[in-house]
């Protein structure tokens, strides 16, 4: 076991873990932050998805050891406050969860996508997806929530880009 500092949704989190401990699992079972889910653990199913210095990552396929450097973020980081982060909404307004297993992950994926692209196509959403797997939804309404939220964040920029009119 070795003591080790991890930087968790802009905290500082002490563990004393084996540092080949998979990140998945360290932040479940000894951070407590549950919203990331372990399925495969294999690097398959995309449920363990967190952002690791603002990339969408696989946490199951990370040894926890390798990202003390790292800032890492997880679903918990991803509100302010009572407000949802606009990904976050997108699944609310366009049922895009049903047992919800997944949807932390695939939230992860989206989110880091819209950083970067705050206009992707359809194609593009179904590539940033492609490493998470739903069950249930069959994905259309996954991607009309990402689509949700990527008309929310443009609709947010263009009125704060716009002058007041008084
Ligand atoms: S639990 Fe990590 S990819 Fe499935
Ligand atoms: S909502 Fe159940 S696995 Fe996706």
């Amino acid at each position: 076991m070795t003591e080790l500092t991890l930087h968790i949704n802009g905290e500082e989190h002490e563990v004393d873990v084996d540092p080949a401990k998979p990140l998945s699992a360290v932040i479940r079972d000894d951070i407590g932050l549950k919203g990331t889910k372990q399925g495969c653990s294999t690097g398959v199913c995309g449920a363990c998805t967190v952002h690791i210095d603002g990339e969408a990552q696989k946490s199951c396929m990370q040894m926890v050891g390798g990202v003390i450097d790292d800032e890492i973020q997880t679903i918990e980081g991803l509100a302010e406050g009572e407000d949802l982060h606009p990904v976050q909404e997108g699944f609310v307004e366009e049922f895009g969860l049903q047992c919800g297993f997944c949807t932390p992950g695939f939230i992860m994926s989206a989110t880091s996508l819209l950083e970067e692209n705050s206009d992707p196509s359809e194609e593009e959403i179904k590539q940033a997806i492609h490493g998470n797997t739903c069950r249930c939804t069959g994905y259309t309404k996954i991607i009309d929530s990402i689509e949700y939220a990527a008309d929310a964040l443009n609709e947010n920029e263009s009125s704060e880009t716009t002058s007041p009119s008084d």
